[in-house]
């Protein structure tokens, strides 16, 4: 029988809409079936990241490492997962975890512990986290091959090397090490590049917080605000909104600061005529969203800053147009080029025809990223963007979830015209690949000019 404490947490875990241990159990079931096809028997050993010190005695708030928490969505420091598959496909689900301690509970809260920790995430066998290093030469003895994550933490690396020496000097006793070390991450990559549908209810409500937040942020910005009050703003709607963190450090970039692509400063005043390039998305049990919204401090855009958003608008429209499952991920950037590109021509910001802009790369000059990436646990989330083998761009399938944010960056140079000096304007959505095209996440997220301006007159 579980002391009360435990069962109150495990049931405080279960009764949680979104938790759900069977959903990580098939993942790691996944990924050992996918393993066992390439290599027969062998071992996954995947850490959570370390805590890392803020300074002297004060640790940065702990983040479980997004691989581990996608096999096991357990969140607490100093564990690691061992998955084994053998010869004739019988699998092993092993956690090691801290151990129950009374007075670090009281300083820091609830420890699962070994026990109670296999029971709640749904493990075959648990151990404390001590027993590791002693258990890692028998865990790799007599596998084909050993899938862990290289070079990603380098304690993590040094205990695993250390293990694969104990195992060689017993090879006189007939104990082999693993024929192959392979990097875990890019099996999980192709499984996480594509989202189930725990995810996906995930992403939607990460992105309706962020959505509210820039809405909020909308409403709260006036002249004479400094940046960060902005900030604050966001971040509150965020936590009020239960998510638990920011996904990134947010962007609220004012006048000439919208043109740094990722400012974070935030101290500046604002002030009437300026635009507003606010670039933030919360992350929501584990999960990121990651808006931006370009909007005028004062009541309405100037003509020019209408022009350039106009642009940008319909550069992410075309990017929509590009997305649809089959077609390669490249359509969207090119997509987006193309338009920007014609955009800056007919502003004056650049001269020459649009496929002489488009093979000379001027127009990088005021558009220096991509169209998109991933999004997921991580904000550059994973996945590959290419075919390994011919290089050719990923196609779109559904259940992929990416960002469409294109954007235009016209810094102060006498070559430019004055009136458009200064603005720096990108629209960012979220968006899920779906069976027909796309379902926009971030929809709710205020974003054409009369919209804006209908928000801005009214605060
Ligand atoms: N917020 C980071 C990005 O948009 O990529
Ligand atoms: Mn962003
Ligand atoms: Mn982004």
């Amino acid at each position: 029988m579980l002391p009360a404490i435990i069962l109150r947490q495990l049931i405080k875990n279960m009764s949680s809409p979104d938790f759900n241990p069977a959903v990580y159990r098939a993942r790691r079931e996944k990924l050992l079936r996918t393993i066992f096809k390439k290599h027969g028997a062998s071992v996954v050993l995947m850490p959570t990241a370390p805590e890392m010190m803020r300074n002297r005695d004060t640790a940065f708030l702990f983040r479980a490492e997004s691989y581990f928490y996608y096999l096991s969505a357990f969140t607490e420091p100093e564990a690691a997962l061992a998955l084994c598959i053998d010869h004739r496909e019988n699998v092993r689900h092993i956690l090691f975890c801290r151990e129950k301690h009374e007075e670090r509970e009281i300083w820091e809260g609830f420890r699962y512990g070994p026990h109670a920790a296999g029971q709640a995430f749904s493990f075959d066998e648990t151990y404390p986290i001590g027993a590791l290093a002693d258990q890692l030469p028998e865990l790799l003895t007599n596998r084909q091959a050993l899938y862990t994550p290289l070079g990603l933490f380098p304690d993590w690396d040094h205990c695993v090397t250390q293990a694969l020496k104990q195992v060689r000097a017993k090879l006189r006793d007939g104990d082999m090490p693993p024929a192959a070390m392979i990097d875990v991450r890019d099996t999980l990559d192709t499984m996480r590049m594509t989202k189930d549908a725990h995810e996906i209810a995930l992403m939607r409500h990460a992105a309706k917080i962020s959505a509210s937040a820039h809405t909020q942020a909308i409403q709260k910005t006036k002249p004479g605000l400094f940046e960060y009050q902005i900030e604050a703003e966001l971040l509150h709607r965020f936590l009020y909104e239960g998510a638990q963190a920011t996904a990134y450090p947010s962007i609220v970039a004012s006048g000439e600061n919208a043109c740094v692509l990722h400012y974070t400063e935030n101290r500046r005043q604002m002030k009437d005529g300026d635009l507003l390039l606010i670039d933030a998305g919360c992350e929501y049990q584990y999960y990121a969203s990651d808006i931006t919204r370009t909007f005028p401090v004062g009541k309405r855009f100037s003509a020019a800053q209408k022009d350039v958003y106009e642009i940008v608008l319909a550069a992410q429209q075309a990017c929509f147009n590009a997305l649809k499952p089959g077609m390669p991920l490249s359509n969207y950037h090119e997509a987006a080029e193309r338009v920007l590109a014609q955009g800056m021509i007919d502003l004056k910001l650049l001269t020459g025809s649009l496929d002489g802009a488009l093979e000379s790369g001027a127009f990088r000059r005021f558009y220096m990223h991509r169209a998109g990436h991933w999004l997921g646990m991580d904000v550059h989330d994973a996945g590959a963007y290419c075919e390994q083998d011919t290089l050719a761009s990923i196609p779109l399938a559904p259940g992929m979830v990416l960002t469409v944010e294109p954007g235009l960056y016209i810094r102060a140079a006498d070559d430019v015209p004055t009136a458009l000096r200064n603005i720096g304007v990108r629209i960012e959505d979220n968006v899920l690949i779906t069976e027909n095209g796309i379902d926009t996440l971030t929809r709710d997220a205020p974003k054409s000019i009369a919209e804006i301006e209908t928000l801005r007159q009214a605060s």
